[in-house]
């Protein structure tokens, strides 16, 4: 056995000898090994028992946060807004909407979260703003200078001399077309999204400008990045025409219907993140505190479409292969140990060479995780994604297992559902997975003191929280935290990545990097008991032992299982690691092994 002191020793000797060690695992920015928590405000924690989350309230769970492993958090849009799309119709971009509390609250927010070493990420909506700004009060007036600053269009007249819109696009948020006449500026808008949602602009050079002003407004006020919404949405075909039928079996005035070859992906919108990431490297190179301010950015397309954005400047582009690809969302049906080592490597072999990873498990527009997979599929996908290399984005709540929540047809808001019908509206309803966090199992559990809240809290709430899950000696959560910490290891963040698919049921992939602890992660995706042999990691010692195991396994920290045949419960997920490695100094919390003590006493073992 070579002993950890001994193999410290060697990789200095290789960084020094080769000068290689450095260039390859160079020093990281905070942001390419960060986790993203991402936080949706309106049912996150409410301090004022309106029944509505708000900024105190997520203030006052920074510590939580800190203690399970989050570094970073990005908060779902708080500024002024008419709430028609939660959140995503501005009003104002620089002032926050009073239900969420003031700008003297974010300010207090951001502070203690730097106290705490969390960096805050804001949701920045560029392609529309609400027909309520302002600004589109003034464009419908042509007033200059924002009489162009939105899409305008005077329509054309049909055979019967009837005023039509332009052309046949339709909103995203099946409401029919996507032009909405205005009477006082006796022309069409255009809204990608909901009829309130103005389409901007973006070729007009002021409203760019605009742009970046908000951008600096946001960054000199503490947060450390922005996630740009809606990117693929943001310019459309200039010439305006038609696009053709898709063929889908929905009604005409569904999005689907179409085939959107003119109103998405087009390469204005790559063009456009390039002089954002200027604007960001120009404002990174006045700063002196050495944090560099990044852009996460949204766009669903195919895996080109999306990683393409890293080529224009996006920091981040966020990951959704364990969510959907462009055609279909993924499901426990549709995934499998093959499928997930070939999402994995379908993104890391389309990104450009030196791009940083990342990897999403939810969000606010898709059924949760555990509802997409099931339950016993929770620490799976926990444990692949927080031990991958890169970013991590988690959704509030899924590290918990939370699971989606049923919602009649006038419980329902979101106005993508609300467009369609009671016969359709659960296939395009985004309500389900933004319900009420579940603290603990106390009135709307412990998310208000009100029990009128925003969207009913899930009748699972009085054994599925955080409090439950913090009181059990395992649980999704504890699980989520362990990750969290292995995942802080030196071979956590800077790990070489080997995936390997077993037989049809299993999925292992390690991380291994010269001189320090290697981890390698175990699931079976079958609900059967499956034995295998993991002597494709020779690396490892023929011994393993356990770090973490999913919440229904009997493995424990520290037990031991034979390389050569290891014998998985059904929907097993385990962290293991090699069993002969010690540690010598407990301090270093950098390598597993000393790591471990604590998992034991973390774990109740
Ligand atoms: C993407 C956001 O994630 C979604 O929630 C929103 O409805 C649309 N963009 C429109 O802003
Ligand atoms: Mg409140």
């Amino acid at each position: 056995m070579v002993t950890l002191a001994s193999r410290r020793f060697a990789v200095a000797i290789f960084a020094i000898a080769a000068g290689l060690v450095l260039q390859v695992h160079a020093e990281k920015q905070w942001w390419q090994t960060t986790t993203v928590y991402q936080i949706w405000p309106r049912s996150f924690k409410d301090s004022d028992g309106d029944g509505i989350g708000d900024l105190n309230g997520i203030t006052s769970k920074l510590e939580h946060l800190n203690d399970m492993g989050v570094e970073t958090i990005w908060i779902s849009p708080i500024f002024k807004s008419p709430q028609v799309d939660t959140g995503y119709d501005v009003s104002d971009y620089l002032d926050i909407d009073p239900m969420y509390g003031t700008l003297e609250d974010f300010d207090n927010l951001v502070a203690r979260a730097k106290e705490l070493g969390i960096k805050v990420i804001l949701d920045y909506v560029p392609n529309h703003t609400s027909s309520e700004h302002e600004w589109f009060k003034l464009s419908e007036n042509s007033v200059d200078p924002y009489t162009d600053y939105y899409v305008w269009h005077e329509g054309v007249l049909d055979a019967n001399g009837t005023r039509r819109p332009p052309n046949n696009w339709l909103s995203v948020f099946n409401s029919g077309s996507a032009w909405e006449w205005s009477d006082k500026r006796q022309a069409y808008y255009l809204h990608q999204f909901a009829v309130s949602q103005v389409d901007f602009d973006l070729r007009n050079e002021l409203v760019i400008e605009e742009t970046k002003k908000i951008i600096s407004y946001w960054l000199d006020r503490g947060v450390a990045g922005l996630r740009i919404d809606a990117l693929p949405h943001i310019y459309e075909d200039a010439e305006l025409r038609d696009e053709p039928i898709s063929g889908l079996p929905v009604p005409p005035t569904d999005y689907g219907y179409l085939d959107h070859i003119y109103t998405k992906h087009l390469i204005e919108n790559y063009e456009l993140v390039r002089i954002w990431r200027d604007h960001f490297d120009e404002y990174n190179s006045k700063t002196t505190d050495g944090l560099e301010r990044v852009m996460f950015t949204e766009g669903y397309g195919t895996t080109a479409q999306t990683t393409l954005y890293y080529d224009y400047g996006a920091h981040i582009p966020f990951n959704f292969l364990f969510i959907s690809n462009s055609t279909v969302s993924y499901n426990a049906e549709t995934q499998s140990p093959a499928e997930i080592k070939h999402n994995i490597e379908q993104w890391l072999q389309s990104m450009p060479e030196g791009a940083t990873p990342n990897w999403v498990i939810g969000n606010h527009d898709n059924m949760r995780m555990a509802t997409r997979f099931g339950s016993e599929k929770v620490d799976t996908f926990n444990f692949i994604l927080l031990l991958l290399p890169g970013v991590m984005t988690v959704y509030n709540g899924d590290e918990i297992g939370m699971t989606d929540t049923y919602l009649t047809w006038e419980q329902t808001a979101d106005p993508q559902a609300c467009n369609t019908d009671p016969g359709r509206y659960q296939g395009y309803t985004r309500d389900p997975q933004r319900t009420p966090f579940q603290w603990d199992n106390s009135t709307s559990a412990g998310f208000s003191t009100n029990t009128r809240v925003y969207l009913k809290v899930n009748e699972n709430y009085r054994t599925l929280n955080l409090a439950a899950q913090k009181a059990a000696d395992k649980s999704y959560y504890k699980n989520f935290q362990a990750a969290s910490r292995l995942r802080n290891t030196t071979v956590g963040r800077d790990g070489d990545l080997k995936t390997v698919v077993i037989g049809e049921d299993v999925f292992a992939m390690s991380r291994e990097l010269d001189g320090h602890d290697p981890l390698l992660v175990v699931i079976n995706w079958s609900k059967s008991p499956v034995t295998v042999s993991l002597d494709e990691f020779s690396n490892f010692s023929e011994k393993l032992q356990v770090l973490a195991s999913d919440v229904n396994n009997d493995l424990k920290v520290g037990d031991t299982v034979s390389r050569d045949s290891v014998t998985l419960q059904g929907n097993a997920a385990l962290i293991l690691t090699s069993s002969d490695i010690t540690c010598s100094d407990y301090s270093d919390v950098s390598e597993v092994a000393c790591l471990i003590p604590s998992l034991k006493s973390f774990f109740n073992v």
